[in-house]
């Protein structure tokens, strides 16, 4: 009956096994951990997950959801909503889930991305009870082949006891031969990753299983959702204007060629925008050894700036994803998708010598940097990959406006209210302001460096004031403990962390007057 499918299910022998997504949602129960395919809204499980939510209204059950980052298709919403979630890792985007994990009620566990997998091999957290993966098509052996992300997808059909696949006819059958499986062996027979540079292929093209694991199959035809990434603004272009003149200047002192080194960005506006000056730089045959691919490297590609991708997502705009995904054989040669212990790979990343550039919420006078923490206390999205590129990079540079709010937030604060990315890890800030280089500088060069370079009046100057009253306490790290954290908590109790004359305009002039 499913003759139909032959394309792409191509071992006959599955062919019974296609159920719908209802069927497949029932074989979840209570208390189960779920690894499901989806990677920064690419390649996620759509129906399966869509049913379980349905199902919950009625038959209420809570399960842990691990997928490679977050997922579109307001998939994590529904989940929310339906109360399935007791606990979800490692990454997630949605402003329902969010708010859930804010209230206390879904766990979250913000865990860099290249970890994992490892954890799950080596039994640290609890073994996947169910894979369920979208796939383009399952080979003749019953491999599956993965759609526009490999995230953690190979990890979890390889550990589960059961997979349910879900083929998504809406996915190009010309993503077929983009990806690269590489899974790494038990220690004590693990080996060395044979990866030399970004464009080598070292491991298979779909994720090889034994096909009796496959329990079911569910026919599902939606897209991956769009990304949500704004287009580059004037501020945003400031900066990535910033980061290009510094990485000349590298160039100029011999420590770069004008190849540069595969960069890494990381997921949002600013990285995205940042790539994109990339275009209008003098740079040539760039490579990119990255998570995830956003539009700006489909640009970089058509600029004939960039020669290669390696990533493990593709997570494009609407209209991007009709030019590129309609087209992919323009490009296919010059991509590869990886599973995310590859392309986060701590000791590739080192090897290779990545420049890595993340975004900051915040960052203080020494280089400390939050970049998932709203006022210390509130996750907005998690540490995702930025930790595993920053800590192992060439240069880890980390990018952020100087203000946010409507300039009611200083980025650039006395101490983070969160530590996410230690000074000991962070080279570049850049904000539309200007660029601190901090590589080989102490911590009171590296305050007036960063007070200098990327910070707008009025927090400029109070920096400035802060710096000076901290430093009569002396310390490597001067601080004055009973301040550290006062901008933060002026915001909160003001709605500004500009302390309130200089919050009105009208009050600081009044001042001003009156002192002349
Ligand atoms: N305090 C409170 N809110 C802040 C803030 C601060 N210090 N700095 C920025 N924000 C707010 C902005 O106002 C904006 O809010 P809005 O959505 O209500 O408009 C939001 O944070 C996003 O900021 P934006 O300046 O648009 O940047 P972005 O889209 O590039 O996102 C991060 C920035 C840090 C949130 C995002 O890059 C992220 O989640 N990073 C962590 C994960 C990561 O780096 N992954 C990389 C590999 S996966």
């Amino acid at each position: 009956m499913d003759e139909k499918y032959r394309e792409r299910i191509r071992m006959p022998q599955l062919l019974d096994r296609v159920v719908s997504a209802a069927t497949a949602a029932e074989w979840i129960q209570d208390g189960m951990v779920i690894g499901m395919s989806g990677f920064t809204r690419g390649g996620d499980a759509k129906a399966v997950p869509l049913a379980l939510a349905e199902r919950a209204h009625t038959d209420p059950l809570k399960i842990t959801l691990i997928t490679g980052a977050s997922l579109g298709n307001d998939t994590d919403a529904n989940l929310t909503k339906a109360g399935v979630l007791a606990r979800r890792m490692p990454f997630q985007v949605d402003t329902t889930l969010r708010a859930a994990i804010n209230r206390g009620e879904v766990m979250y566990i913000d865990q860099h991305l290249s970890e994992t997998a490892e954890m799950l091999r080596t039994r640290q957290i609890p073994a996947v009870d169910i894979a369920i993966i979208e796939a383009i098509a399952l080979t003749e052996t019953g491999a599956i082949i993965p759609t526009t992300s490999v995230g953690n997808s190979a990890t979890f059909a390889v550990l589960a006891d059961k997979v349910i696949v879900e083929i998504n006819l809406s996915q190009s059958m010309e993503l077929e031969g983009l990806h690269d499986i590489y899974y790494a062996k038990p220690r004590p027979f693990r080996e060395h990753i044979p990866l030399q540079k970004v464009s080598d292929r070292i491991g298979t093209s779909a994720i090889e299983i034994p096909p009796e694991k496959i329990i079911g199959i569910v026919i599902t035809n939606k897209p991956d959702s769009a990304s949500n990434a704004l287009p580059p603004d004037a501020e945003t272009a400031v900066i990535a204007g910033h980061l290009v003149e510094f990485l000349k200047r590298e160039v100029a002192a011999g420590r770069l060629t004008n190849e540069l080194l595969p960069i890494q960005a990381g997921i949002g506006t600013i990285a995205n925008a940042v790539m994109a000056g990339f275009a209008h730089s003098p740079f040539e045959h760039l490579t990119m050894y990255s998570e995830v691919l956003q539009d700006s490297t489909f640009d970089l590609f058509d600029a004939g700036k960039l020669d290669f991708a390696s990533a493990s997502s593709i997570t494009l705009s609407a209209k991007k994803s009709a030019e590129v995904l309609g087209n992919l054989g323009r490009y296919k040669d010059r991509l590869v998708l990886r599973p995310q212990e590859i392309s986060n790979h701590p000791e590739l990343i080192r090897r290779l010598g990545i420049i890595g550039i993340n975004t900051a919420l915040e960052v203080d006078i020494y280089g400390n940097v939050n970049s998932t923490h709203v006022l210390g206390t509130h996750m907005m999205n998690g540490i995702g990959g930025s930790g595993d590129f920053a800590g192992n990079a060439y240069l880890a540079v980390f990018a952020t406006k100087s203000t946010a709010k409507d300039g009611h937030i200083s980025s650039i604060v006395p101490m983070v209210s969160h530590v996410d990315h230690n000074e000991h890890d962070v080279d570049i800030i850049v904000t539309e302001v200007g660029l601190a280089d901090l590589r080989g500088l102490a911590p009171r060069e590296r305050a007036q460096v960063i007070i200098e370079n990327c910070v707008a009046e009025p927090y400029r100057a109070m920096l400035q004031e802060y710096v000076a009253e901290a430093a009569k306490g002396g310390g490597q790290t001067p601080h004055v403990l009973a301040k550290a954290l006062s901008w933060h908590t002026r915001f909160k109790e003001t709605g500004s962390m500009i302390v309130p004359a200089e919050a009105d305009p009208l009050a600081t002039l009044a001042c001003t007057a009156e002192q002349a």
